[in-house]
C-alpha cells in the first residue's frame, strides 16, 4: 500500500503529539516532533547565554547555526525518536517551563525556520511520516495528503500542560502555565515567518471536550479513507 504524509498543526498543548505518536506506531510511519527541534535550538541559545526572559541576541544564535546539530534517534523502550543537541538527548530537558517560555522568540527568527524547515522536509521526503507543528501543512508539506488542525480552549490545554509537567516532578504553578499557553498562542500565530494559521485543506478538530480514544478512532478512520482512495 503507498504510503502518505500526514501533517498535524494546532496550538501547544492539544494533544497533537500523543495522537500522532499513536498514529505512528499503527501505521508504521514514522513520527516527527518539529516543535522538538525549535526548543532544541532554544536550549542550545541558553546554553550560550544568547536568550534569557530579559534580552536576546538573535545575531549570535544565527552565527551558530551550523554548528548546531540535530537528530531523532528511535528509541524502542518508548516507541518514538527522541532528539539529540549535538549528540546529547535533551528530549527531558527541552521540556520545561523555561524553554517553553523562550521559544516562540526564537521561532519567529527566518533563519532559524529556513534551516529547520528543510532537516524537515529532508525527514519526509519518502513519504510514511507524520510530523506535527505550526507550519507542517502550510509550508513545510503544503501537498500532504492528510492535514490536520487540532484545536481546543486554551484552559484545557493548561490543565493538560500543568498536570505533564507536574507529574514529573516540575516546579510550575497553573497561572504560570496558562500565561504560558496564551502568550504562545499570540506570538506563534502573529509571527511575519509561517504563522500559525490552518490551511485551507486541513480538516479542524476541537478536542476541549474529545477523550482521546474518541478522537484516535475519528482519524483513524480518516487515514483509512484517504489510503483506500489512492
Ligand atoms: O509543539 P511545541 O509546543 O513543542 O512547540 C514549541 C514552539 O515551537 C511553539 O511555541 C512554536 C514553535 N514551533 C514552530 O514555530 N513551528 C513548528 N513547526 C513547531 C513548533
Amino acid at each position: 500500500m503507498s504510503k502518505i504524509t500526514i501533517a498535524i498543526d494546532g496550538f501547544s498543548s492539544t494533544g497533537k503529539s500523543t495522537i500522532a505518536k499513536q498514529l505512528a506506531k499503527t501505521l508504521a510511519y514514522s513520527y516527527v516532533d518539529s516543535g522538538a527541534m525549535y526548543r532544541a535550538v532554544t536550549l542550545y541559545a541558553m546554553n550560550h547565554n544568547y536568550i534569557s526572559e530579559s534580552e536576546f541576541k538573535p545575531e549570535l544564535l544565527i552565527n551558530d547555526l551550523d554548528k548546531i546539530n540535530l537528530k531523532f534517534i528511535f528509541n524502542s523502550s518508548v516507541g518514538y525518536g527522541e532528539i539529540y543537541l549535538n549528540d546529547v538527548n535533551v528530549e527531558h530537558e527541552i521540556r520545561t517551563l523555561a524553554v517553553s517560555k523562550l521559544v516562540s522568540k526564537v521561532a519567529e527568527i527566518s533563519e532559524v525556520r529556513k534551516k529547520l524547515v528543510e532537516q524537515q522536509q529532508l525527514m519526509g521526503k519518502n513519504k510514511g511520516v507524520i510530523m506535527d507543528g505550526r507550519d507542517i501543512g502550510t509550508v513545510v508539506f503544503p501537498n500532504a495528503e492528510l492535514k490536520l488542525f487540532m484545536n481546543a480552549s486554551a484552559e484545557k490545554r493548561a490543565i493538560r500542560r500543568y498536570n505533564e509537567l507536574t507529574k514529573r516532578g516540575d516546579k510550575v504553578s497553573f497561572d504560570e502555565i496558562l500565561k504560558n499557553v496564551e502568550y504562545r498562542d499570540h506570538i506563534d500565530s502573529t509571527r511575519e515567518d509561517s504563522p500559525l494559521v490552518k490551511a485551507e485543506d486541513a480538516i479542524e478538530i476541537d478536542n476541549s471536550n474529545l477523550g482521546l480514544e474518541e478522537q484516535f478512532y475519528k482519524i483513524h478512520q480518516m487515514v483509512q479513507e484517504k489510503l483506500t482512495s489512492l
